[in-house]
């Protein structure tokens, strides 16, 4: 970890789980950091439980579906540091419905975080990124961004959206010599409050619910899965996926692109798997 010892790094989503968990490994090796997060509260708690006083973290309350929210931010950085050495687009929320139960304000809602959050940040960041030496740009897609599964169209189509944009600019960083390197990461089940925050159509679910809904599905904690994204990144890897749940996923999905479907509901792979032993008809899987 001692390759971001004196770098300087901004993380969208900071206040919790996977961004906390980078926020924290990037403080205790020496990391100068830029936090987001539309939780001004879960910021401050990040910030608290940071090892390493001796260096800076700046905290912004910025809304990654705000395009002009995060120029302002990336402005605001560029004029305490004109390099930036790590980006993670890390920000994201889910929703738990049908298609035909999602309203199109619901969709709009999780497509501008997680789809135009990444393209906000990206875009916002680069220019500090490209006057680095050798630097990083991080995008947060899923294991839902390799597979698709019932009642998550909304997070579904973002995070395959976040693969394609990334994939492409990646190519266009090496085309052009760029000393970025971008790295696309498929996280599966990460122990987070993902599932606990999310949107869901239906009036009896609680957060608590929620969670114990996804806890079996859990494989990773977040600050093994913050480990395995910085050390992706040092490394220059373009795509990491983080957790057997989801490196058994990307084989499924290459050995059988449309037949995964009838595999994941015939229960044949449940036991490898994120796809619990028996999901509710009415219910997602998982939330990841
Ligand atoms: N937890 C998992 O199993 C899992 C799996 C695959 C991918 N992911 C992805 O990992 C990323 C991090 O999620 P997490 O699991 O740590 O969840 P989390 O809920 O613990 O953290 C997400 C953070 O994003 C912040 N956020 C939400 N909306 C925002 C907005 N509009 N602008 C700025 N910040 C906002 C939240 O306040 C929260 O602090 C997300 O992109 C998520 O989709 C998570």
């Amino acid at each position: 970890m001692d390759y971001f010892r004196q770098k300087h790094a901004a993380i969208t989503g900071a206040g919790s789980g996977i961004g906390r968990a980078l926020a924290q490994q990037l403080n205790a090796a020496g990391c100068h950091l830029y936090l987001s997060d539309v939780d001004e509260t879960g910021l401050q708690a990040t910030v608290a439980s940071f090892t390493n006083q001796a260096a800076n973290a700046r905290c912004t309350v910025v809304d990654v579906a705000d395009a002009e929210a995060v120029q302002s931010w990336a402005a605001a950085v560029a004029e305490i540091t004109p390099q930036l050495h790590l980006v993670v687009n890390n920000a994201g929320v889910d929703l738990m419905a049908s298609v035909a139960e999602t309203s199109l304000k619901d969709f709009h809602w999780l497509i501008n975080i997680n789809f135009w959050g990444v393209v906000h940040g990206s875009q916002a960041f680069l220019p500090a990124l490209e006057r680095a030496e050798r630097s990083h740009l991080v995008n947060i897609s899923s294991v839902f961004g390799l597979i698709a599964v019932p009642n998550q169209s909304a997070y579904n189509a973002a995070k395959f959206a976040v693969r394609g944009f990334s994939e492409s600019l990646r190519q266009e960083l090496d085309l052009a010599g760029s000393p970025v390197k971008l790295c696309c990461v498929h996280p599966g089940g990460i122990d987070t409050n993902i599932a606990r925050r999310a949107r869901n159509v239906d009036p009896n679910a609680t957060e608590e619910s929620q969670q114990a809904m996804f806890a079996p599905h859990v494989r990773t904690s977040a600050e093994d899965a913050a480990r395995q994204i910085l050390r992706a990144a040092e490394k220059g890897q373009r795509r990491l996926l983080i957790g057997s749940d989801a490196k058994i996923i990307g084989w499924i999905v290459r050995l059988f692109p449309t037949a995964y479907a009838r595999l994941f509901r015939d229960k044949a792979v449940s036991a490898l798997s994120d796809a619990p032993p028996d999901p509710p008809s009415d219910q997602s899987p998982h939330t990841p």
